[in-house]
């Protein structure tokens, strides 16, 4: 990864993205370092509430990073006002957990895909528009026979991939796929798990996968990183870190992965112990301290250095770095 000579189509440097609340300054995204390059998957994965969506949310300039940079094509955009923005937009989309509160209830499902394109005027017509909504009707496998429907006469999986074709309609290079799957039925996540693949396969795109599952990410992420409370814990590959998790935090994620096997089934998850750190003015130390099994003495005193630990392998963990 250090030594990769590309032009990564999505860099972040130290990005911060912190919120003012009435007891202190939330620390949502603490110093993220990301490199994503064109056709590959970041899977982004934590427990709800550790800035995986502000993370998401502050690389599409969608808010502004306290500190730190976002690149886009080695291009620092963190100061980009709306308006040097625009034709950047085109090139960055999002798909979002709940395709039913994103989509217009009033327009039919043609219209939704085709909403995109007739605001940025892609297309010279609105028929030329419906022809390209139609084409990606096909893309994602949307029949159709459903243009003319309305978002609550079709099922969560054909909703999202209302939201896939939309998301797709400007032809973007980076699309932040926020939790695309967590609100579906276990038998839709699949298919539209292997439809984003086919997807990015087919137009070389870039995605940031966002989820709470690392069971969801394993098979669409080139590389994973874990975070908690705003900070990456460890970064791998897919695989390494499925076949090695190094970080304390990594390996409770994975043993929460529910045993497809029937004898296992009803056990119950592993739960963390200990208290929850707040992301308000966080204590020095490391922020998985308190609920950490291993955690030692200096574990409350300093943050551990986030150290690639094997080729490829970045953790934040005295345990692991001291060995
Ligand atoms: N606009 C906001 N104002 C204040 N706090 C926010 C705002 N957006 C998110 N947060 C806080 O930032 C933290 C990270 O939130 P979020 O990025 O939504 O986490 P995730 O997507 O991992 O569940 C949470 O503590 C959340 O309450
Ligand atoms: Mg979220």
């Amino acid at each position: 990864m250090g030594n990769d000579k590309r032009i990564p189509l999505i860099e972040t440097k130290n990005l911060k993205k912190y919120f003012k609340t009435g007891s202190g300054m939330l620390h949502a995204v603490d110093s993220i370092n990301i490199k994503l390059f064109q056709g590959e998957t970041i899977g982004i994965v934590g427990e709800s509430g550790c800035g995986k969506s502000t993370l998401g949310r502050t690389i599409l300039k969608l808010i502004d990073p306290t500190e730190g940079e976002v690149l886009f094509n080695g291009q620092d955009i963190s100061n980009y006002n709306t308006r040097k923005m625009r034709p950047l937009r085109k090139e960055m989309q999002i798909i979002f957990q709940d395709p039913y509160s994103s989509l217009d209830p009033r327009k039919s499902v043609i219209d939704i895909i085709s909403e995109y394109m007739l605001i940025q005027k892609t297309l010279k017509s609105r028929k030329e528009a419906y022809n390209h909504a139609a084409e990606l009707m096909d893309l994602v496998g949307l029949a159709r026979r459903y243009a003319d429907a309305y978002p609550h006469e079709l099922d969560g999986g054909r909703r999202q991939r209302i939201g896939i074709a939309r998301a797709l309609s400007l032809n973007p290079k980076f699309i932040v796929c926020d939790e695309p799957v967590s609100a579906l039925d276990v038998s839709i996540q699949a298919q539209i798990l292997n439809l984003l693949m086919d997807i990015q396969d087919e137009l070389n795109l870039s995605y940031m996968f966002v989820t709470h599952d690392l069971s969801v990410v394993k098979h669409i992420s080139d590389n994973i990183m874990v975070m908690y409370l705003g900070v990456c814990v460890e970064f791998a590959t897919s695989d390494d870190l499925f076949e090695n998790p190094l970080h304390p935090y990594t390996q409770v994620l994975l043993d929460a992965i529910p045993e497809p096997s029937l004898d296992k089934r009803d056990q119950p998850f592993k739960l963390i112990k200990g208290e929850v750190s707040s992301p308000i003015d966080p204590k020095p130390g490391c922020r998985f301290a308190s609920r950490c099994e291993h955690c030692m003495p200096q574990c409350m005193e300093e943050a551990p250095e986030y150290v690639e630990t094997l080729p490829g392998h970045f953790v934040a963990c005295y345990m692991v770095n001291e060995k």
